[in-house]
């Protein structure tokens, strides 16, 4: 949510400026601006409300190319104030002379304004940003003013580290300040910041995809540090000032994992991929002849875990679905008590943690602010956590007391589609993991780790209907109401069904049992109303086409996802898209597939912005 690029060195900041911020376009995108140093020594600064190509065309009105080599860009997702050019980063101090771009929110913000405001600051946006310019700009002409500080002491380093003191809230921020032209200052808390290590240079962004084709040797900066940065010199100290060792590693994911390829979209692009993601999330993991699963980030962890009194999965959007087929798998294949809750409401429901308890966190970003939340929270009550989680290095990732990474590779699309399958692989993996430890016999989890194996295989097979899911999306794709309905393992198949329509194509689209349905929801059924039922062959088969049948009598339009080879369904149902037969736990991970592209198809149909869907950002890192 809101993405941040910095640069300081030697090479020319503006069109690295602009590559970092297209790059980071997923994270917010409804307004866009860069500052930079010019060689007249002057704050040079542009804005612009809209996309990244916005701010690039008024950068080219110009005419001539800023040459300065320290700056920085801001693609904004608004919080604090409406999307406007005055409101959009970066924002300035009243003298002009300091410029900061942030991510986050400045909770105190109105009583700083007040006290800014009477001591005659003049504020032109109505952002918590400008408030926090604003103060790092009082407290520098103070310090400045009293000129008490050492020889080769930064100013602006002391000015931010007293502002930030009086701030309560979230930030990701780097700061930059016309009186010293080869310094950039960035601190985090609560928001990520990662700083890249180059020969002379350093780019800062709020996450690796604007950093990969520049270097692969980073840092990732904690919450209370900060980093002083110039062509020839960096520190990184706490927002107290004490030096902090960094530690440089390397990113994992190359560049061409961010590039579109021959795909029109990301998100098809990553649908397609699921099955190459799944191979290497499931890869070391899977001992087939040894009729294993093993899960290095988890050994330390496994009594804690065959003993678990409860297992708690916790996440928001997609990644809670995902929690939600681990809450069926782990009950039905591991058989302990796990409960799949909103990270949200976990965390501020004064929530009880029994001894024992195990907290996952599930997150593709492992940056949501609410998922990291309940995650401290539960921690802090004494619950072990851990994390399912696909960036690596993410703050999650690296707060948790052990976890799984996904493997998937970086997703840019922002309706989720890769993350889910790899979340319910690895759930899939740690119900058996811990249920060959617990009851189930070998013979279940040999064809159970061999079934997951063949996902790859079979997923192949359901994506080469991506024609026909289209042609049957086009059919129904004007009507404004959607139902999903499944029951057991697929109910949160149908709410991610639900949830993926929405997002992408701005249908209002429901998820549910498909029992519930007649506990009111059927009122909606209309004459001629698309309703998708999953209707794999499995134990609740006859319960799920007698629902098909209340539908039916009301007219609505049954697209049904069932096994092959399934004659009887076509006597119910409109359309039929087939997914091959496997066994009841692992079925999400195939009937998710149509529903994906039924979304894209959908968008595509109607003319949404696939990748970038109106008021969405990818990674939410505001509560
Ligand atoms: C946002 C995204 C969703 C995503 C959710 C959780 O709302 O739009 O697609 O599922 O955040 O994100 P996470 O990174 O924690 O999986």
């Amino acid at each position: 949510m809101c993405g941040i690029v910095a640069y300081v060195g030697r090479k020319i900041a503006q069109p690295l400026l602009i590559e970092g911020l297209k790059r980071l376009e997923y994270r917010g995108y409804d307004s866009a601006g860069i500052a930079v140093i010019d060689q007249s020594g002057d704050l040079f600064i542009r804005r612009a409300v809209g996309r990244i190509s916005v701010l690039e065309s008024v950068l080219q009105q110009d005419k001539v190319q800023c040459q300065a080599s320290i700056g920085m860009g801001h693609t904004r997702w608004a919080t604090h104030g409406t999307v406007t050019e005055l409101n959009a980063h970066p924002h300035t101090d009243d003298s002009g002379h300091i410029a900061l771009v942030h991510n986050g929110i400045i909770e105190n913000y109105a009583a700083l304004k007040k006290f800014l405001t009477e001591k005659g600051h003049t504020f032109r946006s109505q952002t918590d940003t400008e408030v926090l310019a604003m103060l790092i700009g009082d407290v520098y002409n103070d310090i400045k003013a009293r000129n008490h500080l050492a020889a080769g002491t930064s100013l602006l380093q002391k000015a931010v580290q007293a502002a930030l003191h009086e701030v309560e809230g979230t930030y990701g921020i780097a700061v930059i300040c016309k009186d010293e032209p080869d310094t950039l200052i960035v601190a985090r808390k609560g928001s990520p910041l990662i700083i890249g290590v180059g020969q002379d240079e350093y780019i800062v962004a709020s996450d690796a995809s604007a950093i990969v084709g520049h270097t692969a040797q980073v840092i990732y900066l904690n919450d209370n540090e900060m980093a002083v940065l110039r062509p020839d010199s960096f520190r990184t100290t706490t927002i107290d000032d004490v030096d902090v060792h960094p530690v440089v590693t390397q990113l994992e994911n190359k560049l061409e994992e961010y590039e579109l390829g021959d795909y029109p979209h990301y998100m098809l692009k990553e649908i397609f991929e699921q099955p190459h993601a799944i191979e290497n999330c499931t890869r070391g993991r899977l001992e087939l002849r040894e009729n294993r699963v093993v899960l290095g980030g988890l050994a330390n962890f496994t009594k804690e875990l065959l003993h678990a009194r409860r297992i708690i999965l916790t996440g928001q959007g997609t990644a809670w679905h995902a929690g939600l087929v681990g809450d069926y798998l782990l009950e039905d294949l591991a058989k302990i008590v796990t409960e799949a809750t909103y990270a949200s409401e976990f965390r501020y429901r004064n929530p009880l943690v029994e001894d024992n308890t195990v907290v996952i966190a599930i997150s593709q970003s492992g940056e949501t602010a609410d998922t990291l939340a309940a995650m401290r929270e539960a921690k802090e009550k004494g619950a072990l956590s851990l994390g399912i989680v696909n960036a690596v290095g993410s703050t999650i990732a690296r707060e948790v007391d052990g976890g799984v990474y996904l493997h998937a590779g970086p997703e840019i699309g922002v309706a989720s589609t890769k993350a889910f399958t790899c979340q319910c692989v690895v759930l899939t993996m740690l119900a058996l993991y811990l249920g060959r430890r617990r009851f189930m016999s070998p013979q279940i989890h040999q064809e159970l780790i061999d079934g997951l194996a063949s996902i790859p295989e079979l997923m192949n097979r359901v994506l080469q209907q991506s024609d026909l899911v289209r042609q049957i999306t086009e059919e129904y794709c004007e009507r404004e109401n959607w139902l999903f309905l499944g029951r057991g393992y697929q109910y949160p198949v149908a709410l991610e069904g639900a949830l993926k329509l929405k997002e992408i194509s701005y249908i209002h689209a429901e998820g549910m049992p498909a029992a519930e349905m007649k506990h009111g929801p059927i009122a909606l059924i209309s004459d001629g109303m698309p309703v998708v039922f999953l209707a794999t062959r499995g134990y609740q088969y006859d319960k799920v086409i007698s629902n098909i049948e209340e539908v039916r009598a009301r007219g609505g339009k049954i697209i049904a996802v069932a096994t092959e080879g399934d004659e009887n369904i076509k006597r119910y149902s409109q359309h039929v898209i087939y997914v091959p037969d496997i066994h009841e736990s692992l079925q999400p991970l195939l009937t998710v597939v149509p529903l994906q592209l039924i979304a894209y198809h959908a968008a595509l149909h109607r003319g949404c912005n696939v990748d970038k869907p109106r008021n969405l950002a990818k990674s939410v890192t505001v509560e």
